[in-house]
């Protein structure tokens, strides 16, 4: 046999998309048909964009003296103008896309990793096998070619690994950065843009002393998830943004691993928020704080002029109870503990020293960005009263209206379970399938009814849940009794409207949300994007049929 032919039929046995000889080689759960040219270009995609995307290990220079080894994602433009693709260079974080609604667009995973691993469009309506489902991972030297047409409206999406068991490492070590996609719409609304739109992308980091990242897997690290010793912003730390006296766009992603924010401006100017996860609000609303969680998205308006050249301006996260009951930011790092049978037990049972795991405890008060103004600039940019209209969902369209399908969060012993299970490929029970072109009335029960009393050590913790696919609404939030105190800490900071793919459920919450199944048949999935807990099983696949 001769070298081509030989190769060629390696890479169909590989890729499994063809049945040789009356053997079927995909994996079980992938239904004939899912997966035909699932990772390979097809003759029959015309993109109006075509990207290379290649995950290597790097060394980049984030501190004097010694490098940090990252992974590394590097894009490289093969169709299309070269400025879609910002590789952050000299910086861990993934390359920014930028994409217009609408378009065709190829995307070419290179995995030069020595891992198995697959990247995830966060908030991007695509087909299953485009989705970067964990059961897709490549392994060192494949390559995955995603094709798919861009179908969300205008917004902050991102992008990051999503490999079984190891997506929280993946993550921390380089591999998530933004995808921006634009519409007529937004356009048509001359919100800042150039350089005053600026994405920031906000994630904690933690250092050994030869400066190589370093990242504990230690018990409470794995329940609390990992929380880094310092902030960094766009991939780098002690950022400042130097601003000019206008105003700006600002597009905040929380790629944390598990921190929570709840940001506000130092000088007490109330935050203006435009957009969140699914792109721009209807109208701007203001807060005193907002709360950003990991998977969200928010955009910011931040007008500067009048502010006088030299001075600074500091977005903090501040303090807030993240415990059902007890301490709030006791010794606990600031997540309780509720004792079984007893009843709701009081933080701190666990006790002092090993639940002190970050400097940079979860709900302290510190700062997160910082700005500069350096540069006075007469602008006329003025903030829209009203910006794109949304279309609300509407609980009578629900399907199950009348039968609202619960998930309840949990934590115990060393484990993160939705309604009681832990992630397993190719393991849908009846109640994890969606009808399709539905619209589902949802509900992530975070100890609402005080469920699992008796069932041992329960951790009451706040849980970001995240859905694959369509975009959702938030319908409404219930707190239980018990709760009320330390809920009223993060209440006013929750941006209720416009199209969400990621809600913080805080302990002893339900948050009750509207999510469309729409257009495509396949494996969505819904999880926690705490990453850690989503590593430790806090994930299910959805079939959509
Ligand atoms: Cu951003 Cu399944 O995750
Ligand atoms: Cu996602
Ligand atoms: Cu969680």
């Amino acid at each position: 046999m001769n070298t081509i032919t030989n190769l060629h039929r390696r890479k169909l046995l590989k890729y499994g998309a063809i049945a040789i000889a009356g053997a079927i080689t995909h994996p079980v759960w992938v239904k004939a048909g899912d997966f035909v040219n699932a990772n390979k270009a097809s003759t029959d995609f015309n993109p109006d964009v075509e990207i290379e995307l290649t995950q290597n290990i790097t060394d980049i220079a984030i501190f004097e003296g010694q490098k940090t080894r990252v992974w590394k994602v590097t894009g490289k433009v093969l169709k299309g103008s070269s400025d879609i693709v910002d590789n952050n260079d000299g910086t861990y974080l993934a390359p920014t896309l930028r994409f217009k609604k609408g378009q065709k667009i190829r995307l070419i995973l290179n995995n030069n990793l020595p891992a198995q691993s697959i990247l995830h469009w966060h908030g991007l309506h695509v087909p299953a096998n485009m989705d970067g489902n964990p059961m897709y991972a490549i392994n060192e030297g494949e390559s995955y070619v995603y094709e798919f047409e861009i179908r969300n409206r205008a917004g902050t999406y991102w992008y990051h690994a999503h490999t079984h068991g190891v997506t929280a490492r993946q993550v921390y070590s380089g591999l998530a950065g933004l995808f921006i996609v634009s519409d007529e719409q937004e356009q048509a609304l001359n919100l800042p843009s150039g350089d005053y739109d600026v994405p920031l992308v906000i994630q904690d980091r933690s250092f050994d002393t030869d400066n190589q990242l370093s990242y504990s897997s230690h018990m409470m690290q794995r329940m609390q998830g990992f929380l880094g010793e310092q902030i960094f912003i766009n991939g780098r730390p002690d950022f400042v943004l130097s601003v000019d006296t206008r105003a700006y766009r600002l597009r905040l992603l929380n790629g944390s691993n598990s921190r929570v924010y709840k940001l506000a401006w130092d000088d007490d100017t109330p935050v203006t928020v435009i957009g969140v996860d699914g792109g721009l609000l209807e109208c701007p609303e203001q807060h005193g704080y907002v709360m950003l969680a990991p998977g969200e998205r928010l955009e910011l308006w931040m007008d500067f002029s009048g502010r006088a050249v030299g001075s600074e301006l500091t977005l903090r996260s501040l303090s807030f109870a993240t415990s059902t009951h007890g301490g709030g930011m006791g010794m606990m790092g600031g997540y309780g503990m509720m004792g079984g049978g007893m009843g709701m037990g009081r933080g701190g049972m666990m006790g002092g020293g090993m639940m002190s795991v970050s400097p940079l405890p979860s709900g302290s008060d510190y700062p997160v960005i910082k700005f500069r103004v350096t540069q006075k600039e007469q602008s006329n940019a003025t903030l829209p009263k009203v910006l794109t209209p949304i279309t609300t969902l509407c609980m009578k369209d629900a399907q199950n209206a009348e039968n609202p399908k619960a998930i309840s969060l949990s934590m115990q012993h060393m484990s993160a379970l939705l309604n009681g299970r832990s992630y397993q490929m190719n393991d849908i029970q009846p109640d994890e399938v969606m009808p399709l072109n539905t619209l589902q009335l949802m509900e992530f029960d975070n100890g609402f009814s005080g469920g699992g009393m008796g069932m041992g050590m329960m951790m009451a913790m706040p849980h970001p849940m995240h859905l694959h696919g369509e975009q959702f609404q938030v319908i409404k939030r219930e707190v239980n009794s018990g709760s009320q105190d330390n809920y009223q800490t993060v209440a006013a900071g929750f941006v209720n409207g416009g199209w969400k793919d990621t809600v913080l459920v805080m302990p002893g919450e339900k948050v009750t949300i509207l999510k469309p199944f729409n257009d495509f048949k396949g494996i969505f999935m819904v999880h926690c994007h705490n990453l850690e807990h989503e590593d430790m099983g806090m994930m299910r696949d959805l079939l959509v049929q």
